[in-house]
């Protein structure tokens, strides 16, 4: 790659103010597949000197014509993909037709064909790919938006009120919007296609009645209830908790089956991936149910979080992001378990953000240098972004934290702002000063904390000293403030009040300084301590913890998240006291006897109890080694499995035959599912006939999530029946997509030496299909994320596969191969051998003709 072709970063510290506003965007579109014209009018309004040009962004387009007022311009440039027009008056009306080919669009972005129907995805920089347009969050303006089309395609929609529809003279039909609401490009949305609606309508706490709307492909009426449900429950939450209401008349959500990501929260009408919509019970799994309830959420949340309070620029992404994630988790958690949300939420954090954290493409929530902003819809950005909110709510509480968000609406309400504009409003309106607490906005990395504890009889004090280390990768980071939530436990498992001075104290810790004692008087006996309570902080912590400790902790803890915390650590010390000995190692009996404890007592809520059953995963205990012991952890989680089994084979048969699973979707059913579950992972290890009948009967079951759990059971196990169930699963649902892709998922997570031959025939399944993002990831995304065995094979075939896809996928869809190259970016974390063929494939690519930005800032992050 030559030095001029080299892609170029962009600079936070960079950021200039746009030199024109744009009062008016109004749009028409002539929809043809590949040649498409767009006339764009637009208001505008010089704000900067006289002398600068107008710059517009603009890629793929043919430009047909410019003018103002009907006044063909000439003096204008097009470098790159910029319009470079010179000399504008201060205001004027600038029309600009360009035409695009959506059916060759395998990019996803801007306006493309999904299955048929015309779609639009613009955020990050999308809208560049439609017409030439100063395509930047911090440009707002009015859309009016006219779409003309064959008639075939029955529902044109776009932001907004549709204002007119009708006839054209040559028998195709128009129909226009518009939007009052000022937004930025990235917001706007279109599709055109000929959908099946589901109708409904919401009354707004005003007394307002709102039109809902969800459009989806002809068929799937069936599968829109939940997410119907799911939107009202939404909007009801918004308007209870955050005193939040919707804001125009009408609520449009379509689902599309070729999407990059989740859903889009475009204005008034969000674009959702058809997986995070569809679902019925014979279809969907209990995991799938509440996905798409916490992704409509966060979509819906987006309305006021990203919409009518937007980003200043892309570095600023996690105003809107990590905002959105805290508030649909707090949804999920208010309308479900709050612990086993915060167990997911914690999950996600401690495999996939502590590894990108510590890895080549480590970086704050607020960037400082961005080569594709594609790169930077990451777990970093979203999840420790959320986790960033969450402490702010920590040391604030509930209340001052509500104060603070209705200061950043009164202040900030159709405008563009900066992550600091939100801090300094949840500051100034609590009184709390978080002047270093923004320091977690500009460091990277995971902070370590390490605690020790000091108990003193002769005074019944007890000390705790917290000392906080810079990351390994960040050694320059200065101290942050860090929420501490702490829990002491007396022997009986009570909880000890904490007091100071006579006086009782928060059990939050303001952690602030590298090293600092907190002492706590009148604890009469040496306490049990639950620390970083229900993970108040995005933190690595060690701490000295007997297994005895740990077991009460597990026992007695009032926070269920910390119960679940402490039994990961005990497996995670068996694991790692496992992989370190030579001889044969085993699970103690105090921790079989806990587990067996759970499974017959069956006390409290069994969903927890399924969690607390769980091994952790790969992911999990990797991070616990400097070099991963691939090997070594493959075969102590395999033979710690087979001990469970083995020793809880009777209470497994015993649990999974007591429990009734009526069908429903309601919590406790689906929590009898879960323990079914798990109860089947274990037994499909020791197989009897006994065994064998229940596989069968959850097999068989109308319900998706009974079914996947028997054919994951068996697929995990390499069980004699997996072969039958899945050749049976195949042809019972070859004629739904979205169920074919657990199928090709199933498929990826076999572990036999043929898994790669496999994998590779089923690139001809007629199902499969390179362009759609879904199955790509349901096949090959599984197969490098979940089978550890076959994707880090040690004659490197795993990885050839995954790069040969890349180099595939980097010439149809950049953004999607870019996301599936994650598990190279830690190739360095893995043995001499592995680690040199991982290497291989990202040199492959750094060398490839036609590298993607998308492709070239990851690899080049990697291999440097
Ligand atoms: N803003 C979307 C969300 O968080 C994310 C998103 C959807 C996206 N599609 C995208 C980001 C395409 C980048 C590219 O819900
Ligand atoms: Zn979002």
């Amino acid at each position: 790659m030559t030095d001029s072709k080299k892609p170029q970063a962009q600079y936070l510290k960079d950021y200039k103010a746009p030199n024109f506003l744009i009062d008016h965007t109004d749009l028409t579109f002539d929809l043809q597949p590949t040649n498409t014209t767009v006339t764009s009018v637009l208001t505008l309004t010089r704000v900067g000197d006289n002398q600068s040009p107008l710059i517009l962004d603009g890629i793929n387009l043919r430009l047909t014509s410019l003018s103002i007022d009907a006044i063909e311009i000439t003096d204008y440039s097009v470098v790159d993909e910029q319009l470079i027009i010179n000399n504008l008056p201060e205001r004027c009306k600038l029309r600009i037709v360009t035409e695009i080919s959506p059916e060759t669009n395998t990019s996803l972005e801007g306006l493309y064909l999904s299955g048929g129907a015309y779609c639009t995805q613009c955020e990050a920089q999308g809208f560049r790919k439609i017409t030439y347009y100063m395509d930047r969050p911090d440009v707002l303006s009015t859309f009016d938006v006219t779409i003309i089309a064959d008639s075939r395609y029955t529902h044109l929609l776009s932001n907004g009120n549709q204002i007119d529809k009708g006839e054209t003279p040559d028998g195709r039909h128009f129909s226009k919007w518009q939007d009052p609401f000022k937004k930025p490009s990235y917001l706007f949305a279109l599709v055109a296609g000929d959908f099946d609606v589901l109708n409904d309508t919401y009354t707004a706490k005003s007394g307002r009645k709102i039109d809902l709307a969800l459009f989806v492909d002809k068929g799937n009426l069936p599968k829109t209830p939940h997410a119907m449900q799911s939107l009202k429950k939404s909007m009801q939450w918004d308007e209870e908790r955050f005193n939040l209401e919707y804001d125009l008349d009408i609520y449009m959500i379509v689902a599309v089956d070729f999407f990059n990501m989740g859903a889009m929260e475009n204005k008034g009408l969000n674009i959702f991936n058809s997986k995070c919509v569809l679902a019925n019970q014979e279809t969907a799994t209990d995991k799938d149910y509440h996905t798409i309830e916490s992704i409509v959420g966060h979509e819906y949340f987006h309305n006021w979080t990203g919409n009518r309070v937007t980003c200043r620029d892309w570095f600023q992404l996690s105003l809107k992001e990590g905002l959105t994630v805290f508030r649909d988790q707090e949804f999920s958690s208010d309308l479900g378990s709050r612990a086993l949300n915060r167990i997911d939420a914690v999950k996600v954090m401690r495999t996939h953000q502590f590894s990108e954290d510590a890895g080549p493409m480590a970086h704050p929530i607020r960037p400082e240098k961005v080569i594709e902003m594609n790169n930077f819809y990451t777990v970093t950005v979203y999840d420790k972004g959320a986790e960033v909110i969450r402490m702010m709510h920590t040391l604030l509480g509930e209340v001052n934290f509500q104060k603070g968000m209705a200061l950043y609406f009164k202040r900030h309400d159709g405008q563009a702002v900066t992550c600091d504009d939100f801090v300094s409003a949840m500051s100034d309106a609590s009184g709390v000063n978080l002047e270093q607490f923004k320091r977690w906005y500009s460091q990277a990395g995971t902070p370590r904390l390490n605690a020790v504890e000091h108990y003193d009889s002769a005074s019944n004090t007890y000390t705790l000293t917290i000392e906080q280390y810079a990351p390994i990768n960040q050694p320059d980071n200065k101290p942050l403030h860090i929420p501490f939530a702490i829990e002491l436990l007396d022997e009986s498992g009570s909880s000890i009040e904490l007091q100071y001075k006579g006086l009782k104290v928060s059990n939050v810790l303001d952690v602030t300084d590298k090293k600092q004692s907190y002492t706590f008087e009148n604890v009469t006996c040496k306490p049990v301590a639950v620390l970083l309570e229900d993970f108040s902080a995005p933190c690595i912590l060690t701490q000295q913890t007997t297994e005895l400790e740990l077991l009460h902790i597990m026992r007695f803890a009032r926070s269920d998240f910390s119960r679940w915390d402490a039994q990961q650590q005990l497996f995670i010390k068996a694991v790692k006291a496992a992989v370190n000995s030579d001889t044969q190692f085993q699970l103690s009996d105090e921790i079989i006897e806990a587990l067996r404890v759970l499974i017959v007592s069956k006390q409290g809520d069994l969903a927890l109890i399924a969690e607390l059953l769980k091994l952790p995963s790969f992911d999990t205990l990797a991070a616990e080694f400097e070099i991963i012991p691939v090997d070594e952890i493959i075969r102590v989680v395999a033979q710690f499995e087979i001990q469970i089994a083995t020793s809880l084979n009777d209470e497994l048969i015993a649990c999974f035959g007591s429990l009734h699973d009526d069908g429903s979707i309601n919590a406790e059913a689906v929590a009898v599912r879960a323990l079914q579950q798990i109860c089947l992972h274990y037994l499909a290890k020791m197989p009897s006939t006994q065994t064998d009948k229940f596989i069968k009967l959850a097999a068989s079951s109308s319900n998706m999530t009974n079914v996947l759990g028997a054919l994951s059971a068996v697929v995990k196990a390499s069980h004699p029946l997996c072969d039958d169930l899945l050749s049976h699963f195949d042809s019972q649902w070859r004629h739904d997509v979205l169920v074919m892709d657990k199928w090709f998922a199933l498929q990826a997570m076999q572990t036999g030496e043929d898994a790669i031959i496999n994998i590779k025939s089923l690139y001809e399944h007629p199902s499969f299909d390179f362009s759609n993002p879904n199955r790509v990831r349901a096949l090959v995304g599984s197969f490098s994320y979940f089978n550890t065995q076959q994707f880090h094979r040690a004659d490197g075939q795993g990885y050839e596969l995954l790069g040969d896809l890349l180099v595939n996928l980097n010439a149809i869809n950049p953004q999607n191969a870019s996301r599936m190259l994650t598990p190279f970016m830690s190739w360095k974390r893995y043995d001499k051998t592995r680690s040199a063929l991982m290497k291989t494939q990202l040199e492959r690519l750094s060398n490839l003709d036609g590298l993607s930005d998308d492709l070239f800032e990851k690899v080049e992050k990697a291999l440097n």
